[in-house]
């Protein structure tokens, strides 16, 4: 695979051979050196033009894991403040030599941008209101090791669809392993128009019972131009997920970070029926994949993922 830009782009056999790798690095990762040396000597840039705690730490994490030397860029306190362009900082920084440059940007497309621009193999970190193709697959991870196969499975997304990227690329990873995916939420924050996705759209919580998984939403107050609610306090009475509404049998999935107290209340994020850590989890051994993935890609004499030995152990 040269890039992951969008869940759109990949088969499902891309799939199932990245959430295999991300379980081999899991059977590493609970070993005392949790780190493979096949990628000793390339370079992952990890180029941040958004906050974010889990996808930076763990894209960090799974590039020092493989052996590879990590470069972390986040625009606040780079030339980016000085006004220098996207194209410049990649001309820049692809100046370094990169094997795969993680990008994520507040503008859609620009991962795109950035595979046309520079020689190095990109990911999709997450681009504004379209993609986050690694969350997705950190989703399909957790949930297989969960309940196996999703064919079949109802998935409730519940929230702030119109501004979740998040809830665009896990709801078509979702549908391509062949789950049924429902958004629910107020019509301002789920319009019909996404039922194009192949998605069931409904504004209220009748029928949350029959799901397998609830999967919420943070309100992106940040991308809300409008007022796209009331109140928040009426936004929690019709839509937030509690324990009077998560039945016992169902899962809980929530991307982070979580609005504590809105879009969940704080015993279900807690509780045992919370995937929540284990998405956090998940991230590092899913990104490992998938940097073997375009590491692989960009290099044919790169070792395929079956090939790979980790560190010696101790005794
Ligand atoms: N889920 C997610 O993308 O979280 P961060 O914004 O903390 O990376």
């Amino acid at each position: 695979m040269r890039h992951l830009l969008s869940i759109e782009d990949i088969e499902r056999e891309d799939i199932e051979r990245i959430l295999g790798s991300a379980a081999f690095f899991g059977d590493v990762a609970d070993r005392p050196i949790k780190k493979v040396p096949s990628f000793r000597g390339r370079l992952v840039i990890n180029l941040f033009y958004e906050a974010s705690t889990r996808t930076r730490s763990s894209f960090e994490l799974a590039g020092k894991r493989l052996s590879a030397d990590v470069l972390n860029v986040v625009s606040s306190g780079s030339s980016v403040e000085k006004g220098e362009s996207l194209r410049d900082t990649v001309a820049t920084l692809s100046a370094y030599g990169p094997d795969a440059i993680v990008i994520r940007s507040p503008h859609a497309g620009a991962p795109q941008l950035v595979a046309r621009w520079s020689p190095a193999g990109v990911v999709n970190a997450g681009d504004g209101k379209h993609q986050h193709p690694t969350q997705a697959l950190l989703d399909l991870y957790v949930l297989r090791q969960r309940i196996g196969e999703l064919a079949g499975r109802s998935i409730w997304i519940v929230g702030d669809v119109l501004h979740s990227r998040v809830a665009r690329s896990s709801a078509q990873a979702f549908m391509k392993l062949g789950a049924e995916v429902t958004f629910a939420g107020p019509p301002t924050l789920v319009p019909p128009e996404l039922a194009a996705l192949g998605c069931e759209v409904r504004h209220t919580l009748d029928g949350l019972g029959d799901a397998d998984v609830v999967y919420a939403l943070r309100l992106q107050h940040e991308r809300m131009r409008e007022a796209f609610l009331p109140s928040l306090a009426e936004y929690a009475a019709c839509y937030q997920i509690n324990s009077r509404r998560l039945k016992a049998r169902q899962l809980l999935m929530h991307p982070g970070p979580v609005n504590r107290g809105v879009e969940l209340s704080g015993d279900v994020i807690d509780g045992p029926q919370s995937l929540i850590t284990e998405q956090v989890r998940a991230g590092i051994v899913v990104r490992m994949a998938v940097l073997v993935e375009v590491l692989s890609g960009s290099h044919a004499d790169t070792p395929q993922v079956e090939r790979l030995t980790p560190e010696p152990q101790l005794a």
